[in-house]
């Protein structure tokens, strides 16, 4: 059977989804070269120099005459897939691994995306009409796929996406920026010198809110340091300074938060093989140290809390007990902005489906199930300016059978709907009071009586129209021409 590879290749107008995903992962740099390894009709590559990227690409059907050059990053965006022999398969990624200095992107298309698709079957995929072979993966099956064939773990990015670091140190600085971060806000008394000098002193403020200890030498930069040196005498005299204007409660306050996302970054660092000391960024071994006294002590706590999270009573009587989120019988509800303000345990519960399937960037809300080891990322676009938004996407992740499912209710008619919005955000969130002003107001008219009903969209608006009430922006009013 003929297969046409060279129809595989679309025309984009955007980014692909593995180059966006890197780019919002911070991890092109302008100054670094990237090299798009099948790149197709070479879209990425030419947006990346437009974005001013050192991008070049090469395709063996669309752009042959490149020659294939060693670069930081080299993606092989959905090359792998479109390949109907398992052995060039497996070396064109141990060629793609090769050339890649810093960072291999690796993605192919997963198994929901067959769904509906007319094909016939070959080899270990299927030919579509267009007469172009695809292999579907499933995201745990593509990961291992990748480690047996270069013999390096990746990271999951996305869902069917992934990262492969050359160095170790570049794999844990990216896991350690995935914890989620939240510190509490700072009242700061008034002083004529720290006024003076507020400018000057804002990235050591930063500093020690980020890393709830001062900085060492050469962590804050030059400059800065040396002008806080000329003004204060010292960085220490700097930071007294701050610690003065401020309150003792609020850094330690921070110290807890800081603690907290470290053992979530060493209970998760396990899935790639706990790392060595040696192994881990300056930055993130200096604030361990501070923090635990040694990165022993972490991993000790760091182990308890993923053996924790792996016991459904432990995760059952957290998750009650959690201030944040919306309790169901079988789950907690938690918009994506309070994630950080979750007991540790539950965040590692999470961080385990993430590091399966990586983040799903359109999921505004997380459902921790209860009832068995499953997380789903929900996507609700219009969560901000909709009072009720309806559900357009679950992605389901089963920590048990190691699976990663998709479902779409974009084209349902009565898709599931949200109410009590409040319920799912952070404590401090700005919106809270508006929308539990809403909540209070649509509980009064009687609109939550039958709550079977009101779970969807159609029963929502019938029981609005049958109420003779409306909602414009966050607000309850009496439909025109309603008693
Ligand atoms: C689905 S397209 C993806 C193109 C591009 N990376 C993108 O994301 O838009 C698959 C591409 O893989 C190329 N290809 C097929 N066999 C290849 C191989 N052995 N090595 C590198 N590229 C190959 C095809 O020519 C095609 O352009």
């Amino acid at each position: 059977m003929e297969v046409a590879r060279h129809r595989t290749a679309m025309t984009r107008s955007d980014l692909s989804r593995p180059i966006s995903t890197a780019l919002v992962d911070g991890l092109l740099d302008p100054a670094q070269s990237i090299f798009d390894y099948g790149c197709g009709r070479g879209d990425d590559v030419r947006s990346l120099r437009d974005l001013g990227y050192a991008a070049d690409g090469w395709d063996p059907n669309h752009n042959p005459e490149v020659t294939r050059t060693p670069a930081e990053v080299v993606n092989l965006g959905y090359v792998v897939n479109v390949i109907e022999h398992p052995t060039e398969r497996a070396d064109t990624l141990r060629s793609a691994w090769k050339l890649a200095r810093r960072l291999l992107i690796v993605s192919a298309r997963l198994t929901w995306e067959a769904r509906d698709l007319i094909g016939v079957p070959h080899a270990d995929g299927m030919i579509t009409r267009a007469g172009t072979f695809q292999r579907f993966y499933d995201q745990n099956e593509l990961a291992i796929w990748i480690e047996d064939t270069i013999g390096v773990r990746p990271l999951a990015a996305a869902p069917g996406i992934f990262y492969v670091f050359r160095d170790p140190v570049d794999a844990q600085q990216f896991l350690a920026t995935r914890v989620y971060t939240y510190r509490p806000r700072v009242h700061v008394d008034p002083h004529q010198t720290y006024e003076a000098h507020r400018e000057l002193l804002a990235p050591l403020f930063a500093f020690v809110t980020e890393h709830a200890r001062p900085p060492r030498p050469g962590e804050l930069g030059d400059s800065t340091e040396d002008t806080v040196r000329q003004v204060f005498g010292s960085l220490s005299r700097g930071h007294r300074l701050i610690r003065q204007v401020t309150d003792d409660a609020h850094w330690d306050r921070v110290s807890v938060q800081r603690r907290a996302e470290l053992l979530i970054y060493v209970a998760l660092s396990r899935f790639g093989g706990r790392p060595r000391l040696g192994e881990l960024p300056t930055p993130l071994a200096r604030d361990i140290r501070a923090l635990f006294g040694t990165y022993r002590k972490a991993c000790t706590q760091a182990d308890r809390l993923l053996l924790a999270c792996g016991d459904p009573a432990i995760v059952l009587v957290t998750a009650r007990s959690s201030k944040i989120g919306k309790q169901t019988p079988s789950a907690l509800y938690v918009h994506r902005s309070a994630l950080a303000e979750l007991p540790p345990v539950l965040q590692v519960y999470e961080g385990c489906a993430r590091a399966l399937a990586g983040t799903v960037v359109q999921a505004n809300m997380i459902k921790l199930s209860v009832a068995q080891p499953q997380v789903s990322y929900l996507s609700y676009p219009s969560f901000d300016h909709d009072a009720h938004p309806t559900l357009d996407t679950a992605i389901t992740v089963n920590l048990r059978r190691l699976t990663v499912e998709h479902r779409g209710y974009g084209r349902s008619a009565n898709p599931p709907l949200l109410h009590r919005k409040e319920e799912f955000l952070g404590l401090d969130h700005p919106r809270r009071a508006l929308y539990e002003r809403l909540t209070r107001a649509e509980q009064r008219a009687g609109l939550y009586r039958a709550p079977e009903r009101i779970g969807t969209l159609v029963g929502w608006l019938t029981t609005l129209e049958e109420s003779g009430y409306e909602v414009r922006g966050h607000r309850l009013q009496r439909m025109a021409g309603s008693l």
